[in-house]
């Protein structure tokens, strides 16, 4: 991890293989991030990219087809990327590089064409359905495509879901590793992207007031929470065989949790700080089915507007078990956490959105503000790492109220990123296409990390098969079981309604 002041160099010259060039992924995140890597001058002159697709189109399609898309962000200003207007000079420098090859991703002829088609440094992306790893994957090896010769990197970029269980990501990790080594693979979770769940690190071990209390001794439990308002966007047929379970906690929810747990890594080398966040998420234990609760949601309203139940979207069953939320209590093995209840939650519907670590301190041991009253609350002794929508950090701590008595209140001071620094437009995706074009593997997962994060939630896999999800109704913060799980420890979720 770079350390240094310094405006970063560009990127060394490569090659950028985009499998999947003409779906949602490239046009909604890839290019965009690209977009704004070319703006800050991250890519150098000699960078290209090649799509690879499996219907018939020139590179002057591609090309048309992906500016259109990126005229569209400047008019629908809705989504990740909206920008005022496209710098026709910025985006002209991403536009020319793009060529475009033909390729069925299961057939050995479309590697033998790559194979022609590029040489020296190539990133491949997989950008596409999870069921396609293996096979893109393997035609690469088989083509030799992943051999590197002559000082050149070959380095694979694979998107999320990685597997659907343990023994399915063990099998796509023994798959991929049979055709390069695990240094020439860089998986993807997005969150990692994102700005504010990089520097936890920071936040945790260059802050000498922090790093002492940051441990049971001290911390009562800590809540991650990463809750959405939007249903499942007509992704109904994805997310029936998915469930929020498979889709957000074993890679991103697991991933806050490892950068709020691990401990100090020995520097901030990639292999370093793996090593770190390995460890504790191979210290969790298996979560038992009694310590997590999963809910469906039902008809509600958000933000005023009545919405559908989940088996009225499309492409669901209208008896559908799947799971839109859930909620489990994670116990860690480790000296510093031993006994602190780290509770995670997601879910779609939800009464707002929110992504975030809320770290609950134990009460004061002084004793001399037994009855804490009000501050005894959700607010008072709790520091509050967000995400998103917001970026920043909220301390929530406890006051004397102005008057004649010493009376508790609870407060909180407010510090927000956009405040503090200039933020380059980013969709999340630029630091990690950066870093895999520096050959920086810090913010992607390693095998053993991936697989000790379906070790934890397999027993709930297992059991969740079954029976029906306790249901919510759409805009509310979850499932009453949820709040019960909690409860059973005298602790209480921070609210998700307004
Ligand atoms: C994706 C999930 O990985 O993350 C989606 O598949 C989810 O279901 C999304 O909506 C959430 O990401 P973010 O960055 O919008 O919080």
């Amino acid at each position: 991890m770079d350390q240094t002041d310094e405006r970063p160099a560009p990127a060394p010259p490569c090659t950028l293989v985009i499998f999947g060039a003409a779906g949602d992924l490239t046009k909604r995140l890839l290019m965009p991030a690209l977009y704004n890597l070319a703006g800050g001058g991250l890519l150098d002159e000699g960078f290209k990219i090649l799509g690879v697709d499996h219907n018939d189109k020139s590179d002057e399609d591609l090309r048309t087809e992906l500016t259109e898309t990126m005229d569209s962000f400047a008019r629908d200003r809705t989504g990740e990327f909206h920008p005022d207007h496209i710098d026709p000079k910025v985006w002209g420098f991403v536009r020319e590089r793009i060529r475009f090859l033909k390729g069925d991703f299961e057939d050995p002829a479309a590697y033998e064409a790559l194979a022609e088609a590029v040489s020296g440094n190539v990133v491949f992306y997989l950008a596409v359905a999870a069921r396609f790893f293996g096979p893109v994957v393997d035609g690469l090896g088989g083509a030799g495509l992943l051999k590197e010769t002559d000082g050149a990197f070959r380095r694979v970029v694979i998107e999320k879901p990685f597997g659907s269980d343990l023994a399915s990501a063990k099998a796509l990790n023994a798959r991929i590793l049979r055709q390069g080594e695990e240094s020439q693979f860089y998986r993807i979770d997005h969150f990692l992207g994102k700005e504010t769940v990089q520097s936890i690190l920071a936040i945790r071990f260059a802050n000498g007031m922090l790093e002492p209390v940051w441990r049971a001794e001290h911390v009562d439990h800590v809540e991650i929470t990463a809750a959405e308002t939007i249903g499942v966007e007509g992704r109904g047929a994805f997310y029936e065989a998915t469930g929020a379970l498979r889709d957000m906690v074993p890679n991103h929810l697991v991933q806050i949790f490892s950068m709020i747990a691990m401990e100090p890594p020995a520097s901030l080398d990639a292999e370093d700080v793996r090593d770190a966040k390995a460890a504790v998420v191979k210290a969790v234990r298996p979560v038992p089915p009694e310590d997590a609760v999963r809910g469906q949601y039902a008809a509600g309203s958000e933000q005023g507007q009545a919405v559908k139940g989940y088996r009225e979207e499309p492409h669901v069953a209208p008896e559908s078990h799947t799971e839109t939320y859930a909620a489990l209590k994670l116990a860690v093995d480790t000296p510093r956490w031993r006994g602190v209840p780290f509770y995670l939650r997601t879910g779609k519907r939800l009464g707002r959105r929110l992504t975030e670590a809320a770290v609950h301190f134990k009460p004061s041991p002084t004793g001399l503000f037994p009855d804490l009253g009000e501050a005894r609350g959700p607010h008072g002794n709790v520091m509050r790492l967000t995400i998103d929508p917001e970026q920043g950090i909220h301390t929530g701590f406890n006051v004397k109220r102005p008057g004649p008595r010493m009376r508790i209140a609870p407060v909180e001071t407010a510090f927000y990123y956009g405040d503090a620094f200039e933020e380059a437009p980013s969709v999340g995706y630029e630091t990690l296409l950066y870093d895999c074009m520096i050959g920086d593997p810090t913010l992607f997962q390693r095998a053993d990390q991936i697989e000790a994060g379906w070790a934890a939630v397999e027993p709930l896999l297992r059991a969740w098969t079954e029976g029906p999800a306790e249901p919510y109704a759409a805009g509310s913060s979850g499932p009453k079981g949820a709040d019960a799980l909690l409860a059973r420890e005298g602790h209480r979720w921070l609210p998700l309604e307004e």
